[in-house]
């Protein structure tokens, strides 16, 4: 007993600051091996150019360079370079040298979420590789370009600049280019990593994305569009996604004077109305003073009103400050990615889960190029992000996997590609590498919705298509014997002693009446490839065709 005591007094225990966490427990953010960090690195790079372009309404243009340096040392240099807005002087340092820093700790749909992505890359860059990030980065505006070289102090979560410099613009750029060098393993991320840009393509057909590989390739994602959708926009929280901390951080911060204004002005789906009847139902006085809450004394009452927000029902969280892609834009990705026979797309109404609202959105795409699978082809996004890993944890693999294609007529296997987007001001990933989505139910519940419409579209779609093959068989078989027949009629419709050539235009009204005849009898159904193709005209093609043989 004794010993075993001492034992325990003998445990040494110490703080770790979170850089130092996370430069040791690097697969917690995906990097577990070069080939995965390399291609996280990429991710991490490209989605902050994103952010600071299609965020902000600027149309993206996104370099992606990936070199192999020192040789045969499994080292890579990985650049990009954005026209973003650039990241302000002031920040610079911390915005790539400190753990958890970030501009996006906001209510607002980024890819961007933790203040962690690139800080992850240049740890493990310099854990690899002993080399600094190097950042130039220029805003909107400014005339100058700033370059720091830095790396991160884990012990402390600061940034170290080696390398500073200030340089005059003389040119019109605006944006943001960093390089990291880093132990990679380009053979075998190789494929993921074309996947990513080439997924990124079709989520953001609006942008320009180039990707130079070490192999001396250089791949070119042309725009296919210059429309955008509306960048997100800010949100205040809503009082179903609220809780404890949070509501101690707002009262303190607040400017209002009483319960009722500060109900009113902070949240978002709050009017006067439902505040003072939230206020009734709870027991709270609506003048009373914020800051009056958090007094100690008051403890309880504050998790009560957490507990009675929750429950109260104010107005679903607003929708229209997310940013979906939109139903043509998806198409239009799709299209160019798969050249489809059929593709079809869906951005569902905005729902709301634990307070955070989302926004389903689902494509479609079936036939032409497609290669067909025993299982559809899942492209799952999260806020305008490819996801490549983890797919059979994801929500949407769920809920694609238990569709019964054969009810839609499709049977497996099949060239059907699915693609389900989901944006919210707060993504419910499973971990911080962000690669696979949780299945909360409100989420899975629409993407169901989502891919069971499109589902029955294609269903139509197919049986139509189905309906016209059919008809065009038939047409095809009556058709050919029409001229045969003509001659034939115009014998047995007189006595042999009458029999003659024919006069011109005698067999042309047999036919005619003929052709008449088969269109009667034959429907042809309405598809969007051939709206109003009328079947007497296709008979008569058939017609002409067999004369000619
Ligand atoms: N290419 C870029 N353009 C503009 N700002 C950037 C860029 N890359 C990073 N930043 C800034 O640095 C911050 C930290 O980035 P990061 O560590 O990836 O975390 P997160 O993206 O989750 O915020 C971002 O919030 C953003 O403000
Ligand atoms: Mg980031």
């Amino acid at each position: 007993m004794v010993s075993s005591m001492s034992r325990n007094e003998l445990e040494k225990f110490r703080e770790m600051s979170v850089a130092e966490f996370f430069a040791r427990y690097r697969e917690v953010a995906g990097f577990s091996n070069p080939a995965r960090a390399l291609y996280q690195t990429v991710r991490e790079l490209v989605e902050n150019s994103l952010d600071a372009t299609d965020g902000h309404g600027i149309v993206p243009e996104v370099k992606i360079y990936i070199e192999r340096v020192n040789g045969d040392r499994s080292w890579c240099k990985v650049t990009v370079e954005d026209n973003g807005i650039g990241v302000p002087p002031t920040v610079m340092s911390e915005a790539f040298g400190k753990v958890l820093f970030s501009s996006k700790y906001v209510l607002r749909q980024t890819r961007g979420m933790y203040g962690l992505g690139v800080k992850a890359s240049i740890l493990y860059g310099w854990a690899t590789t002993g080399n600094p990030v190097e950042v130039q980065s220029s805003t909107r505006g400014s005339d100058y370009i700033y370059v720091k070289k830095l790396y991160i102090d884990t012990k402390r979560n600061e940034p170290v600049v080696v390398e500073e410099a200030q340089f005059k613009k003389n040119v019109s750029w605006n944006g943001t280019r960093v390089s990291l060098i880093i132990e990679c393993d380009w053979q075998r991320a190789k494929a993921r990593i074309l996947e990513y840009v080439r997924r990124t393509a079709v989520i953001a057909p609006y942008s320009d994305i180039i990707l130079q590989t070490p192999d001396g390739e250089v791949l070119f994602f042309p725009r296919t569009t210059r429309k955008m959708p509306k960048p997100p926009r800010t949100a205040k929280p809503h009082p179903h996604g609220v809780d404890v901390e949070t509501l101690k951080q707002m009262l303190q911060a607040t400017k209002a004077k009483n319960l009722l204004e500060f109900l009113e002005s902070e949240f978002q789906s709050v009017g006067k109305q439902s505040a003072l009847e939230f206020l009734k139902v709870s027991s709270l006085n609506p003048a009373m003073k914020p800051r009056r809450l958090l007094r100690s004394e008051n403890d309880g009452l504050l998790v009560a009103m957490v507990e009675a927000m929750k429950s109260f029902k104010f107005r679903a969280p607003r929708g229209d400050y997310l940013s979906p892609l939109g139903e043509e834009l998806i198409k239009i990705g799709l299209k160019r990615m798969f050249n489809p026979e059929w593709v079809d797309a869906v951005t569902r109404p905005p729902r709301a889960y634990q307070g955070h609202p989302f926004i389903v959105e689902v494509g479609m795409a079936y036939g032409g190029a497609i290669q067909a699978s025993e299982e559809p082809l899942l492209l799952r996004y999260a806020n305008k992000i490819p996801l490549l890993y983890e797919e059979r944890e994801d929500v949407s693999y769920k809920v694609v996997a238990d569709v019964n294609w054969k009810q839609y007529d499709i049977e497996m296997p099949a060239p059907l590609v699915v693609l389900v987007h989901v944006v919210s001001t707060k993504i419910p990933y499973k971990g911080v590498g962000k690669e696979s989505i949780s299945d909360v139910p409100e989420l899975e519940a629409e993407i169901r919705n989502g891919v069971l419409e499109l589902a029955r579209r294609l269903k139509r779609f197919i049986s139509t298509r189905e309906r016209e093959a059919e008809a065009m068989r038939k047409i095809l078989v009556l058709a050919k014997y029409i001229p045969e027949i003509a001659r034939s009629l115009k014998t047995v419709s007189k006595p042999p002693e009458s029999w003659k050539p024919l006069e011109p235009g005698e067999e042309g009204d047999i036919v005619e009446a003929l052709v008449k005849l088969v269109a009667r009898s034959v429907t042809l159904p309405r598809s969007h490839d051939n709206p109003g193709r009328s079947v007497e005209d296709i008979v008569r093609g058939v017609i002409s065709e067999v004369k000619i043989s």
